[in-house]
């Protein structure tokens, strides 16, 4: 066989659905969420080498901490092999944003060394090696729409419309440790029973694709409000030009409005030039590569 090179994109999430519905034993909190893919991608490169190396155009996120890494490691040791290949990362996707960026670059990195290694290891396998990787990771194994419970980790596939157009609209302020302290800054006033989870599981929206942002619910709503410096301005300047109102995704910063249009997203990004907020025109995407 010669020189295999090989080229991944690998999907944004936003969460359609995000409950909260308690604290567990081991730190984790029980969640049930609806995930979708949307098409801002990071790209991965990956082919041989003779020992493993990591590459992004984003110095800081080059080399042993980047979690592409771990990804490669952890396949590794699932496999029975070393580690080797060089992966190259080139970053679209806003960092620690809401979006499952490092998710979406570890899960791409599982599927196309699992191609690169030969391992021939099934999706489901896959996803046993991605959930030691973040509760994120498994859903972008293969993407589309699913609802997770769990730590986010049990999936179950849905049917989704691909296409449908999606505004992200990503604050410039984000905080240090942003997951954890957003878990952290939850009460048991925030928690819910999934009911909004199942209820939009259980319509015909999302198949449909007649689903709009304001059926979306976020349980880190009231807490992104209160913690991130600034998102208030940037959230309200979105919620008086779009069509459906903004709904976070993920743990913030990152907030959505759908269906939403070229006209809206230039209203938008130029109502907000000079917030430092990124502003994305985007579509729902089903499409995970096989490689
Ligand atoms: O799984 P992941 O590494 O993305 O989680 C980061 C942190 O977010 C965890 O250490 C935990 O504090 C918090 N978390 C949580 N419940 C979840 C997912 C994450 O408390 N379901």
């Amino acid at each position: 066989m010669g020189t295999e090179f090989l080229r991944l994109p690998a999907y944004a999430k936003i969460n359609l659905s995000l409950e909260v519905l308690g604290k567990r034993d081991d730190g984790y909190h029980e969640i049930c969420t609806i995930m979708q893919t949307v098409d801002l991608a990071d790209e991965l490169m990956i082919s041989p080498a003779n020992q493993l190396e990591v590459l992004c155009d984003d110095p800081d996120l080059s080399g042993d901490h980047n979690i592409v890494w771990d990804a490669a490691v952890a396949l590794a040791a699932y496999g029975g092999i070393e580690p080797k290949g060089r992966i190259r990362v080139n970053k679209r996707i806003p960092t620690a944003a809401g979006l499952g960026g490092g998710s979406a670059d570890a899960a791409a990195a599982l599927r196309g060394l699992n191609h690169l290694w030969h391992l021939g290891l099934t999706n489901e396998q896959l996803r046993s090696v991605a959930a030691s990787l973040g509760s994120d990771v498994p859903f972008l194994v293969e993407g589309g729409a699913a609802s997770g419970t769990g730590r986010g980790d049990v999936l179950k596939q849905m049917t989704s419309r691909g296409g449908l157009p999606v505004l992200l609209v990503t604050p410039a302020e984000s905080i240090s440790k942003k997951t954890p302290t957003m878990y952290a800054s939850l009460t048991p006033r925030d928690y819910s029973d999934g009911m909004h989870t199942h209820g939009l599981a259980g319509s015909n929206e999302l198949a449909a694709g007649t689903i709009t942002s304001d059926l979306c619910h976020n349980v880190f709503a009231r807490a992104a409000l209160e913690i991130y410096p600034g998102i208030s301005d940037v959230w309200q300047a979105t919620a008086a030009i779009a069509e459906h109102a903004p709904c976070l995704s993920g743990a913030g910063p990152t907030f959505f409005c759908m269906p939403s249009d070229e006209e809206e997203h230039d209203k938008v990004a130029e109502a907000l030039r000079d917030s430092g907020a990124k502003v994305f025109l985007t579509r729902t995407t089903n499409a995970m590569q096989a490689v």
